[in-house]
């Protein structure tokens, strides 16, 4: 017997206005995974031509999935603003209902004409308490991984839930509640940047290389495919952790990747399901935004990973 996200969604001890942002996000996903899975066909996998407010040159399908989104969030009479990592401001859409939504609506785009999985975020937050909001202040979070299958994970804070679209273009529960497990042997980093890595980076990354010679006393493996839903989605699955953190290059702005739009739904999401979220000094979800498109270090996974590396902040 299956359960559709509708009816999950119906059960759910939620209002049901802030489910049908959910569901419109859905329905968002799913449209946005029709238009990936013939990109090459129509050829849409190249530039756009033109550059967004984060100074990377936006790809075409960053540009059309921002569009659909946007198209779904002004059919939704509850929704009232839009941050998007592909729109300098924030929009304000005219029927101002109380909730807003804050999306990536194509993250990992650099892997879109490699056709390897990408994804779309986005975090739900009471539109009328202004747009910069702490992540622990969230009333849902969620992604599409369009991969192999398309999924769809979802919080409103106490637990993840896991839907994969189905041949009907239905939303169906494959989990009900996804657990990070809390040890692991992977570890998720960019390491051509160890160069600019700190202390407390490359200490914890030497002794997962050193295996179980070393003081992590196992064997770890090594996996980034520069899509951060893809990363995540395999932490949640199966344990590790993510590591972007602060660096002497990426110290001028703050970090990589962005608070409002990456950094907080994906750390609401893995805390629901058990994980932990850092900037490596503090929680992610506690931070108090100072900007729309602030970017943050980012550290998340598996509890026992993720205290092993607060552990070599912590010694400065
Ligand atoms: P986006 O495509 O939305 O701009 O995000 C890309 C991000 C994130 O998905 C990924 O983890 C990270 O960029 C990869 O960065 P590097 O290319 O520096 O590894
Ligand atoms: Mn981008
Ligand atoms: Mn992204
Ligand atoms: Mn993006």
């Amino acid at each position: 017997m299956t359960t559709t996200l509708a009816q999950w969604l119906a059960a759910q001890p939620v209002d049901q206005k802030l489910a049908s942002v959910v569901a419109t996000m859905a329905d968002a996903s799913a449209e946005i995974a029709a238009v990936l899975r013939l990109a090459p066909i129509a050829g849409q996998t190249g530039l756009a031509g033109a550059t967004n407010v984060q100074g990377e040159a936006q790809k075409a399908l960053d540009v059309i999935s921002n569009d659909i989104v946007l198209n779904h969030i002004r059919q939704n009479p509850e929704i009232s603003i839009l941050v998007s990592e592909e729109l300098d401001e924030a929009v304000h859409i005219e029927n101002q209902g109380g909730f807003m939504v804050a999306t990536d609506p194509l993250d990992g785009s650099s892997n879109l004409d490699v056709n390897v999985t990408v994804g779309t975020i986005f975090s739900v937050l009471d539109a009328r308490k202004g747009l910069l909001q702490k992540g622990s202040a969230q009333l849902a979070a969620g992604y599409a991984a369009y991969g192999p299958a398309t999924s769809l994970v979802l919080t409103f804070g106490a637990s993840t839930a896991v839907f994969t679209l189905d041949g009907s273009g239905t939303f169906v529960l494959t989990v009900e509640r996804v657990t990070v497990a809390p040890a692991s042997g992977e570890y998720a980093i960019n390491t051509a940047r160890e160069r600019f890595w700190d202390a407390a980076t490359r200490g914890y990354v030497a002794e997962n290389v050193a295996g179980e010679t070393g003081p992590a006393g196992k064997r770890y493996n090594m996996r980034w495919v520069g899509s951060m839903v893809a990363d995540i989605h395999r932490i949640l699955m199966r344990g590790g952790i993510f590591m972007y953190p602060l660096d002497s290059e990426t110290v001028s702005k703050g970090g990589r990747l962005r608070l409002l739009y990456e950094a907080n739904p994906m750390a609401l999401l893995v805390e629901a399901a058990g994980g932990k979220s850092t900037t490596g000094q503090e929680k992610i979800l506690e931070l108090m935004p100072t900007g729309i498109h602030q970017r943050v270090p980012v550290i998340l996974g598996s509890a026992e990973e993720v205290e092993r590396v607060e552990g070599w902040y912590a010694r400065g």
